[in-house]
């Protein structure tokens, strides 16, 4: 129970739990209260494996990036053997934030007092430290945070006692093997800043409900059907369509030959999977793309559109003509779902907001809802 609510939190969900062509969505303040943010935070983000990119984003050693997630300010930084980390980027003296956007470096300098780390996260130099009783540089490394890969997707996790990420992944690795993703490299990378809750967001993007109205002049058109849920074990859920040809393009546009290999559902065509709580993977015939969330706050977040080719297609004399037909694909259907998702969240935050139902083409929406009250129903 948290007091920040007028009512018992479970009770908030009393509807949401009902059967799928009974039930509510999540009440509105679910997607703008600053307490049910908190715990959010506290009881999904700081112990589920979240989703932050691919590996051949930074290749090099010495490479590193920096971001944001749910308020922490991390580091990913290669190593001089090729070793991905993760850090806490606050420095280790008086806690200065170290080192922002990305880069290559020998080693992250605090602008503040000097204080030097190596890219294994070791202090290497504290100046004026010699009269300081008992001070032992080697316990003053940066804070490391747990990372794990799977096949060139990277993951940290803010928990210590967390299982593993591939306990985490159940059996989507095995459901998406075909695809070969480490014989993958990401080709694309969009990032944009929203004025929406992470879970508007993501509810949106595994629901096809809305592609006739947002997507009217830009998708190809579906069938109004709902596509398959997919079985699933583990922290995810996803949907299935059959069709010809690729999904990642607009209409009429060619695009790569398919990925070599391809078996059962993978070649017949896209799956849509939801790796919970906010990391949605499209698998096409010919690549892959994802859709990253990095919660900012209650109405803020940070998206990041990601998409993949394998390295045979790369390869290709014509990739770099061919592929911005993807990415202009990307780029339209993108900005109609932020505009759209942006707009939702206008209203969702009125005092008069009330929940909704769904339609059966929305069932992903109920899951999404019912995993969230799990969670938040749990107390840590
Ligand atoms: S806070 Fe970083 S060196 Fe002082
Ligand atoms: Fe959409």
């Amino acid at each position: 129970m948290s007091s920040a609510f007028a009512v018992p939190v479970s009770s908030l969900f009393e509807k949401v739990r009902l059967p799928f062509a009974r039930a509510e969505t999540l009440p509105p303040e679910c997607y703008h209260s600053e307490a049910f943010y908190r715990l959010e935070v506290e009881r999904i983000f700081m112990k589920v494996w979240n989703f932050i990119g691919r590996a051949d984003h930074i290749p090099n050693p010495g490479d590193y990036y920096t971001l944001e997630y749910v308020g922490v300010p991390v580091i990913i930084s290669r190593d001089r053997t090729g070793v991905l980390n993760a850090y806490a980027n606050s420095c280790r003296h008086r806690g200065a934030k170290l080192v922002e956007g990305h880069g290559n470096c020998r080693a992250f300098v605090c602008p503040y007092h000097g204080w030097t780390y190596d890219a294994s996260g070791r202090l290497l130099v504290a100046p004026e430290m010699q009269h300081t009783e008992s001070f032992d540089p080697a316990a003053y490394g940066l804070k490391q945070i747990r990372l794990e890969t799977w096949d060139g997707f990277v993951f940290i996790n803010f928990d210590p006692d967390a299982g593993s990420l591939m306990e985490y992944l159940g059996d989507l690795p095995e459901t998406l093997a075909s695809y070969r993703f480490s014989d993958m490299k990401q080709t694309g990378r969009m990032e944009y800043i929203l004025d929406c809750n992470w879970k508007i967001y993501i509810e949106n993007a595994m629901e096809a409900y809305h592609v006739p109205m947002v997507h009217a002049k830009s998708l190809q058109k579906l069938k109004r059907e709902p596509p398959p849920t997919v079985p699933s074990r583990g922290n995810w859920c996803g949907l299935h369509t059959k069709h010809q040809g690729t999904r990642a393009l607009l209409a009429g546009d060619m695009g790569f030959p398919p990925i070599q290999g391809l078996t059962g559902l993978a070649a017949l065509g896209t799956y849509y999977t939801l790796l919970y709580p906010n990391t949605m993977f499209g698998c096409t015939i010919d690549c892959m793309w994802w859709f990253e969330v990095h919660p900012l706050g209650p109405e803020k977040m940070k998206l990041i559109v990601g998409s993949c080719f394998p390295n045979e297609t790369i390869a290709r004399e014509d990739f770099s003509e061919v592929v911005e037909r993807y990415n202009r694909r990307w780029r339209t259907s993108v900005k109609e779902d932020n505009d759209i998702s942006e707009l939702q969240q206008k209203g969702i935050r009125s005092p008069l907001a009330q929940p909704g139902r769904m339609s059966h083409l929305e069932e992903l929406v109920h899951h999404i809802a019912n995993w969230v009250a799990d969670r938040i129903s749990t107390p840590t």
